[in-house]
C-alpha cells in the first residue's frame, strides 16, 4: 500500500573513520551483506517496491551496489560462486531504485526533505540503514508499522526503551497509550539530558511519514548542531494532528556505533554457524 521507502544515507559516518573516508557507512558489511541490503530487505518485506536514496558526495558505491556488474557476472557465470549473487540479483529484480543528493549535511530532517522529489506527495517509509532491525518471531519492523498505518493513516515512529543514562543519544517521546504498544505522541525532545528526559522511549531509525511532513520540514529552522531535526517537524505534525509511537517487536542493533556493529556481526555469525550445523 505504501510504495516508497526512503533511505537517508548522506551522513559522514564519522564514527567509522577512516573507513568511511571513501566508503559509505551504509556499505559496511555485517558478514557478507552491507547494512543497506538489510534495510532494503526489510522494506521489500513490507511490500515497498520503490527504494529511494538520499546520498551525498562519496556515496556512489551505493548506486553501484544496486546495479549490474557485467564483468563480475561474466567472470563467475557457471562457477560454484554464482550462488553468492543470488540474493542481490533477486532483490534488484524485485524493486526499482532512485537516487537524489543532499548537497550540504544539514541534518536528517533536511535529508528527508530532499527526498521529496522521489517520494512525491504520498505516505512513505523511512529506514536508517545503520539501525539494523530484526524480528526472529514474525514480521519485520517496517511490516509491523505498515499494519498500524493501515489502521490509523498517520505518521508513525518506531520507539524502544533505553537506559535512562542514554536519553541524550536519542529523540525521546512522551504520550498516551491507545493500545499495548502504541501511543499518541504529545511531546518529543531531541537528545534530552537524562535528568530532564520525561520518558525513556527513544525513537530509532524507522518511520512512516505522511506527506504533510514536508510542509512542516519547510517551516523548521535548524536546531541542535545547526541541523534540521526530523523530531521538530514531527512534533509540529503531532500538535497539528496525530503522530503515533510504536514499541516494535524485535531487536535493533545500532550499527552506527562500533559496539552495535560488533554486536550485530557476532549475532549474525552465530546464526550462520547454527544454520551450518
Ligand atoms: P547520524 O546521526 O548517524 O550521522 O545520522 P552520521 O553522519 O551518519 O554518522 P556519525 O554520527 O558522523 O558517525 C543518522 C542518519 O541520518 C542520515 C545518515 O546518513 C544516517 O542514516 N543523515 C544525517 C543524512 O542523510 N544527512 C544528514 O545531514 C545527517
Amino acid at each position: 500500500m505504501i510504495q516508497t521507502c526512503l533511505f537517508p544515507a548522506a551522513g559522514y559516518g564519522t564514527r567509522f573513520l577512516p573507513a568511511t573516508k571513501s566508503l559509505p557507512k551504509e556499505m559496511l558489511p555485517i558478514l557478507t551483506k552491507p547494512l543497506i541490503h538489510y534495510g532494503v530487505d526489510e522494506a521489500l518485506e513490507a511490500g515497498m517496491k520503490h527504494m529511494a536514496f538520499v546520498t551525498g558526495r562519496g556515496k556512489r558505491a551505493l548506486e553501484d551496489y544496486f546495479d549490474t556488474s557485467y564483468e563480475l557476472e561474466h567472470q563467475i557465470l557457471g562457477t560454484n560462486k554464482e550462488h553468492l549473487l543470488k540474493d542481490i540479483r533477486n532483490l534488484m529484480n524485485s524493486c526499482k531504485f532512485s537516487f537524489t543528493r543532499q548537497r550540504e549535511m544539514k541534518g536528517l530532517g533536511d535529508a528527508i526533505n530532499k527526498g521529496r522529489v522521489l517520494t512525491g506527495d504520498e505516505a512513505f517509509g523511512v529506514v536508517l540503514a545503520d539501525d539494523l532491525c530484526i524480528n526472529e518471531s514474525g514480521d519485520g519492523v517496517m511490516t509491523q508499522m505498515l499494519h498500524i498505518y493501515e489502521k490509523y493513516r498517520s505518521s508513525i515512529v518506531a520507539v524502544m526503551e533505553v537506559d535512562r543514562k542514554d536519553t541524550d543519544k536519542y529523540g525521546i517521546v512522551e504520550g498516551r497509550y491507545i493500545e499495548d504498544d502504541l501511543m499518541i505522541v504529545s511531546n518529543m525532545v531531541e537528545k534530552p539530558n537524562p535528568d530532564e528526559a520525561k520518558s525513556n522511549l527513544a525513537i530509532i531509525g524507522r518511520y512512516i511519514l505522511t506527506p504533510n511532513i514536508f510542509t512542516h520540514l519547510d517551516n523548521t529552522t535548524p536546531g541542535k548542531n545547526g541541523e534540521i531535526q526530523i523530531t521538530d517537524a514531527l512534533l509540529k505534525q503531532a500538535k497539528d494532528g496525530i503522530v503515533l509511537a510504536y514499541k516494535f517487536k524485535g531487536k535493533r542493533f545500532d550499527c552506527g556505533s562500533i559496539d552495535g556493529f560488533v554486536e550485530a556481526t557476532k549475532y549474525f555469525y552465530e546464526k550462520l554457524k547454527d544454520g551450518n550445523k
